[in-house]
Parts: structure tokens; C-alpha cells; sequence
């Protein structure tokens, strides 16, 4: 744990799997960093699947976000290499989506369209060659899409990795500048360049519209290699999916609901995901039921994070939406270069935090008090 009497070069506010890796990349860069968060590791990085799903993430009218998601695909390797591959359980076996009736198989074939127009490396199978590629699938599926470029990471494993090189303090933030946070406990930091990634509760702190999107996963577990290959399934126009991990466990996602800042449980999500997950791999009906859990993506108006410096000079960096953990590596070397004054990895004007306009949504932070303190 950091020492609040002493002034980092930086302060980065959240320690999701976001502040953490910015944070982390900022120390290896020789920066002194803390991050403040009152229970890090706890918000949607704890819920995340882990899917590095570039491919099976793209969609009709995302272009730039497709772009943002290759790159940061390929940002991977070594970010895991860094963390140790096997303490993060990171894999590169690819993934499967595959399609339950013939209107699932019509919706797949769509987005087969738009991997084939982005020019995807992508491999379109027949129901028999979906069950040759993973055996659990339900007899009846009608065809799917391999994709070797989407692979995976337990994000739990990430978050503790990064915890264990990151200093933190257990403080909320409750206005931010530049240069200075306000913190919960009455006090206010100081330091060079504030970094705010407080997830879904970023709306709370900045004038950006950003609003939390809440996911209901389920984590089963049984013998390991039960699931050979991550499956995602259209299951009669709803999306389900199953990721394995080395250990047995598989991980069942993922509701997407506007429902504010509530994460319960339901019996209504919990349903919907096994009764779509047991009609894909019904395999996976005798296996053990080890945990429900519910967390909030932080969601921007068109999808796309927010990364770059807004014009009260803090760099942003939220709003990653579904993927987050894809994108954790990209946008910890971005948020490092804005820091530093360096050039980003990739081109980030779609992403600034100006695009919405300049007109504030909701109350503009109020930072009168912090006015007296220089860094
Ligand atoms: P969070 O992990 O929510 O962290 C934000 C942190 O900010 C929290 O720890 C919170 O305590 C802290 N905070 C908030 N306010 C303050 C404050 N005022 N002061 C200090 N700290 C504060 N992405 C993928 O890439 N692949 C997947 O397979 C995937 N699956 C998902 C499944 C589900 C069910 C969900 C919900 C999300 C999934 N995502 C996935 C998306 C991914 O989890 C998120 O995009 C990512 O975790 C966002 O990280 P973050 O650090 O911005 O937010
Ligand atoms: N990317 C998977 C999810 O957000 O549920």
C-alpha cells in the first residue's frame, strides 16, 4: 500500500482491469504511480468472461472499433508474456460461434458478410464440422464460424497479477482535476497528471455519457477439457457463450440489460443463460453450478471507449464496453504515451473524450476547492 503523504507523478482513479494495466505500464515506464480505488478488482473485471474476441465482437457499423480490437489483439502476447502466461491462463485456441435453428444460421451468415468485406480470416463450417471442432455441441446446430485470431485470458488472474505490482489506496475519488483528487477520507493528492478509468461510475466523477450495461454470468465447473474450444452461440436470436478455463472452469455469459447501478442476481437471467447454454452444449448439464454473478460495462453512446485527454487535461480512459479485457494492454500503452507526450500506439480521434460535444451531460464536476492546491 502507497503512502498518502507522499506526491506520485500520477494518479490513476479506478483499478479495474483499466487503471491497473495504465497504472502498470506507467511503472515499468519508471513513472511513480498509485491508484486509488475503494475495492479494486471488484467491478466489471471481476465479472468479465475474458474473451479476446476481436472477430466475434465485430458488428455492422463498428469499423473503428473492429481496428482498435485487431490491434489490441495483437497487443496480447506480450502483455501476457510480461504477466506470465500460465499465472493469467492466457490461450490462443481460437473460438467457435455457432448457430442453433436456421434463423440463428441466417444471423451468422450476415455477420459472415461483414468478415468476409473486412477481410477477417475467418472459416465458415457446416454443422458436422462444428462438432468435430468442439463434440459438446448439440447435434442440431446448423453451421458456424471459426475464428483463430479470438483467443483468452482469466481476468480475475490478470486483475490479482496486476494488483501484486501496482500500489494502491483504498480511497474514492470524489472530484478530480489535473492535477489533483479529492478524496472520500477529506483529503486532496497532488501530483503531475490525474488518469481517470473508474469504469461505469465514470459518468459520476467527468461530464462524459458514459452508463453502466449490467452482464449476469454464471461460472460452472467440471472435469477439465470438458470444453475443448470458447463457444459463442446464437441460440434462437439470443447470444450465449461458454469459455473454459485450464482448470475446469466454464464460464457462461453474459445477460446485457439497462438497469442503472443494480447488479442482483435474477432467477429470470440465470434462466435465460442456462436454457440457452444447455440447448447449444447440453453437455454441460451435469456439471456444477459454482457461482452467479452480475457486473456493469461501462458503455459509451456509440460502443467505442474513450482514451485520449479531454480539454480539463485529464486523460480519460473508460467506456470499453464488452471489451475491456481485450483492450486493457492498447489502451495502458496509450494512456502511458498521452502521460508522457509521446505518440500513441494507434490513431485515437475516434475514441477522444470531445466527441459527444462540448456541453457536459449531467452536472459538470465541480473542482472550485481544489483550485488552491498546485502540484
Ligand atoms: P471496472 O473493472 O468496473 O473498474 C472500475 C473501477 O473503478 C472499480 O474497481 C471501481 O471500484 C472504481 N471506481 C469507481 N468510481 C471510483 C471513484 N470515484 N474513485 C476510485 N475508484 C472508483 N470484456 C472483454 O474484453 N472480454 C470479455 O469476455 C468480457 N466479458 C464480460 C462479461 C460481463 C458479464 C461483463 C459485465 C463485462 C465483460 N467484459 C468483457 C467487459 C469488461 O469487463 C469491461 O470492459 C472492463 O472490465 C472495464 O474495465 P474498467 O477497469 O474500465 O472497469
Ligand atoms: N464481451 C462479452 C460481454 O461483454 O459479455
Amino acid at each position: 500500500m502507497a503512502d498518502l503523504s507522499l506526491k506520485p507523478d500520477v494518479i490513476v482513479v479506478g483499478g479495474g482491469i483499466i487503471g491497473l494495466s495504465a497504472a502498470w505500464q506507467l511503472h515499468r515506464d519508471g513513472i511513480d504511480v498509485v491508484v486509488l480505488d475503494p475495492a479494486p478488482g471488484t467491478g466489471a473485471s471481476h465479472a468479465a468472461a475474458g474473451m479476446l474476441a476481436p472477430i466475434h465482437e465485430a458488428y455492422w457499423g463498428e469499423t473503428h472499433i473492429l481496428g482498435l480490437n485487431l490491434a489490441a489483439s495483437q497487443a496480447w502476447p506480450a502483455f501476457a508474456d510480461a504477466l506470465g502466461v500460465d499465472v493469467v491462463d492466457y490461450r490462443r485456441n481460437g473460438m467457435l460461434m455457432a448457430a442453433y435453428d436456421a434463423d440463428d444460421k441466417a444471423l451468422l451468415d450476415n455477420l459472415g458478410d461483414l468478415h468476409e468485406q473486412e477481410g477477417l480470416p475467418v472459416e465458415r463450417l457446416r454443422s458436422r464440422e462444428c462438432r468435430s471442432r468442439e463434440p459438446l455441441l448439440a447435434p442440431g446446430v446448423r453451421g458456424g464460424v471459426y475464428s483463430p485470431l479470438d483467443h483468452q485470458v482469466n481476468p480475475r488472474r490478470v486483475v490479482a497479477e496486476l494488483l501484486s505490482r501496482v500500489p494502491t489506496i483504498p480511497v474514492s475519488a470524489t472530484q478530480v482535476a489535473r492535477n489533483q483528487v479529492a478524496t472520500d477520507d477529506g483529503r486532496v493528492m497532488a501530483c503531475q497528471q490525474v488518469v481517470v478509468a473508474a469504469g461505469a461510475w465514470t459518468g459520476r466523477l467527468l461530464g462524459v455519457p458514459i452508463r453502466p450495461i449490467k452482464g449476469q454470468i454464471l461460472r460452472l465447473n467440471g472435469p477439465e477439457g470438458l470444453l475443448r474450444l470458447p463457444v459463442r452461440g446464437v441460440v434462437r436470436g439470443s447470444s450465449v457463450y461458454a469459455v473454459p478455463r485450464s482448470d475446469g472452469e466454464i464460464v457462461v455469459g453474459a445477460t446485457q440489460e439497462e438497469q442503472g447501478f443494480d447488479t442482483r442476481v435474477t432467477a429470470g437471467g440465470v434462466y435465460e443463460l442456462l436454457r440457452d447454454v444447455l440447448a447449444l452444449l447440453p453437455g454441460l448439464s451435469e456439471i456444477d453450478l459454482e457461482e452467479t454473478w452480475a457486473g456493469l460495462r461501462p458503455g459509451a453512446p456509440d460502443n467505442a471507449p474513450i482514451i485520449g485527454t479531454g480539454d480539463d487535461g485529464i486523460v480519460y480512459a473508460t467506456g470499453h464496453y464488452r471489451n475491456g479485457i481485450l483492450t486493457a494492454p492498447i489502451t495502458a500503452t496509450a494512456v502511458a504515451a498521452l502521460v508522457q507526450g509521446r505518440q500513441p500506439p494507434v490513431d485515437l480521434s475516434p475514441f477522444s473524450p470531445g466527441r459527444f460535444g462540448a456541453e457536459p451531460i449531467g452536472d459538470p464536476p465541480n473542482t472550485e476547492h481544489l483550485s488552491g492546491v498546485t502540484a
